[in-house]
């Protein structure tokens, strides 16, 4: 389909490079949580927003914190995630106008053994546009993230509930 924005859009190269990531820069950063403001600055996974059915079929890319960047990018060799691992996936979706909507921020920080054997010690997240934060593992509305710990679990034990990205759009 051509847009105003030409063939571009659908591989979300346009939006990459668009503005759409400053404009979440400032919303979720209202949250308060240091990882929603700071995660821009991390390496993203994605060599282009790709299509998450599975995160309500939006536009998403992955970054990896420090600590997360080395161990993330051997997926599914992965092992275990060390403590402090942060993995802030971001999502937008595209009006039939062809404007850029923001939606939830998701995020997966790995803490300390034993805080939550669960979710494998991983407290999961999920920030409004507003920067509302919509739950969060032991935090505020916790239940409401108890869906993602459900089915991130079904990769538990092979690749420490991690995913990954499609492997036709993970950075080379
Ligand atoms: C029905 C299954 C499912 C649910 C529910 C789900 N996820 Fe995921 N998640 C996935 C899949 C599959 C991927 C990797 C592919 C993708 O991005 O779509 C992923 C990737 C992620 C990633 C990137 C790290 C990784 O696994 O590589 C984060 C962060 C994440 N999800 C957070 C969440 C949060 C927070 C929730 C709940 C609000 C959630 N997910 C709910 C299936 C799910």
């Amino acid at each position: 389909m051509r847009t105003a924005y030409g063939d571009g859009w659908q591989n979300g190269i346009n939006f990459a490079n668009y503005g759409t990531a400053r404009l979440q820069h400032v919303a979720y950063s209202a949250s308060g949580l240091a990882e929603a403001k700071s995660f821009l600055d991390w390496k993203n996974f994605a060599s282009a927003p790709y299509t998450s059915q599975t995160h309500g079929n939006r536009f998403v890319v992955n970054h990896a914190n420090d600590i997360a960047e080395e161990p993330y990018g051997k997926y599914e060799n992965i092992g275990m995630m060390p403590q402090g691992g942060i993995i802030a996936k971001p999502s937008f979706t595209i009006l039939p106008n062809g404007n850029a909507q923001l939606g939830p921020l998701f995020l997966m920080e790995k803490m300390d053994i034993g805080w939550h054997p669960a979710s494998k010690d991983w407290r999961y997240t999920m920030v409004m546009p507003d920067g509302t934060v919509a739950g969060r593992t032991h935090g505020p509305n916790a239940e409401a993230v108890e869906f993602c710990v459900g089915c991130h679990a079904t990769v538990a034990d092979a690749q420490d509930s991690l995913f990954f990205i499609p492997e036709e759009t993970r950075v080379k």
